[in-house]
């Protein structure tokens, strides 16, 4: 573990640029950082995280002039949305530069870049004068770390470093822009908000896993998986619950999934060791005081999306170590990163029923 002091920063630089791998935090969430212009470091990335090497990087750089030695971004939009969003939590998938390696690309044309909005992220590009290939720090498939404690929980000795940054601020990943194609497609909708970049690109529209199928795992409906079945709830559903109006009896995400019962059945509704997440002071004080949930954590007491983003992976993680058994968790308001949030939990939860006796 190092400290985001010189001696760490330099220890953390002279190791990247070595071919070593190092955890480094950024503002979304913190990244399994290798030297891209170094194939065995890359392909240390994915024997780390287990990662299938059809599932492919997103190269960090410091500044424009380090981004245009990695990707062409003569395609529209491109240098406009880099002066616009960069630093920060969008990665523009454009074609890639010759020497760019296919293990980073998983020998697609495309490269994902970006430009980190944390200071301290692009200070240690920056001296360790290479692009960093960095996916999120964490085993394939499982939840993304916020803290370096994460990050060593779920790596543990198979990274170098872990550069110690504190908590990630945002909280979700970037958002995935791919500019190769026309309209240009949110792959992944992520910390920069589709309103915005819609100021700037009108006609982005949002990949739709109903109607398109993947181009990204990513996009991969249970790509995020806590190690408990979680179950996902329409926005108010859970209140509902507790107040005795509805019961749940099918598939999630069906309109049979809810029925009205009488309040005398509310007590058998919900199973023994349920931890209940939700958002909003209020709506966790009901679920408290229903007596139904062995815990109850709250996404963000003043009903904040950015404070959801912020808290969704630290309280996964918690639940997943804690006592409960299955989590069940409501929708945040699908508004800005609150879309993020709300994808995250998806890709979280159990698209099959659940069994509820
Ligand atoms: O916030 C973030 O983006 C974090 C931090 C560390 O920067 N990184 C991150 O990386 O979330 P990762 O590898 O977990 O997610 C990168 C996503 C994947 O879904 C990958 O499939 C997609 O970006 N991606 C990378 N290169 C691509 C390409 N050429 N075309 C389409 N999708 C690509
Ligand atoms: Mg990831």
């Amino acid at each position: 573990m190092l400290s985001d002091d010189a001696v760490g920063l330099e220890t953390a630089a002279r190791a990247l640029r070595e071919g070593r791998l190092v955890a480094i935090p950024t503002e979304t969430v913190y990244g399994l950082g290798a030297n891209a212009r170094d194939e065995q470091a890359l392909a240390r990335i994915f024997a780390a995280k287990q990662r299938p090497f059809f599932d492919p990087l997103i190269i960090h750089v410091a500044d424009m002039a380090a981004a245009d030695e990695v990707a062409d971004f003569s395609r529209p939009y491109a240098r406009q949305l880099a002066e616009a969003f960069w630093p920060g939590p969008l990665t523009l998938v454009l074609p890639k530069r010759d020497w760019v390696p296919a293990l980073a690309t998983s020998d697609l044309p495309t490269v994902a870049v970006r430009c980190p909005g944390l200071e301290l992220t692009r200070r240690l590009i920056a001296l360790a004068g290479v692009p960093v290939a960095a996916p999120s720090a964490n085993l394939f498939g499982h939840l993304s770390p916020t803290t370096a404690a994460h990050v060593a929980e779920g790596l543990g000795n198979s990274v170098d470093y872990i550069l110690d940054g504190g908590s990630c601020t945002l909280g979700v990943e970037s958002t995935v822009l791919d500019l190769s194609m026309d309209p240009p497609l949110i792959l992944r909708p992520g910390g920069l908000s589709l309103e915005e970049l819609r100021r700037i690109v009108p006609t982005v529209e949002l990949f739709d896993r109903a109607t398109t199928s993947p181009r990204a795992p990513g996009q991969l409906p249970n790509h995020y998986a806590p190690r408990k079945p979680l179950r996902l709830f329409a926005a108010g559903e859970l209140a509902a619950l507790v107040g005795g109006r509805v019961e749940v009896v099918g598939p999630a995400g069906t309109d049979d999934q809810v029925r009205t019962v009488a309040d005398a059945l509310v007590p058998r509704v919900v199973p023994p060791y349920t931890a209940a997440l939700a958002f909003g002071r209020e709506v966790c004080a009901g679920l408290r005081a229903s007596g139904l949930f062995s815990e109850v954590r709250d996404l963000s007491p003043g009903a904040d999306v950015l404070e959801a983003a912020a808290s969704l992976f630290v309280l996964l993680h918690e639940l997943e170590v804690g006592g409960c058994e299955r989590i069940w968790a409501e929708r945040v308001p699908e508004v800005g990163i609150g879309r993020a949030v709300n994808d995250r939990l998806f890709k979280a939860s159990d698209k099959e029923a659940d069994t509820h006796a």
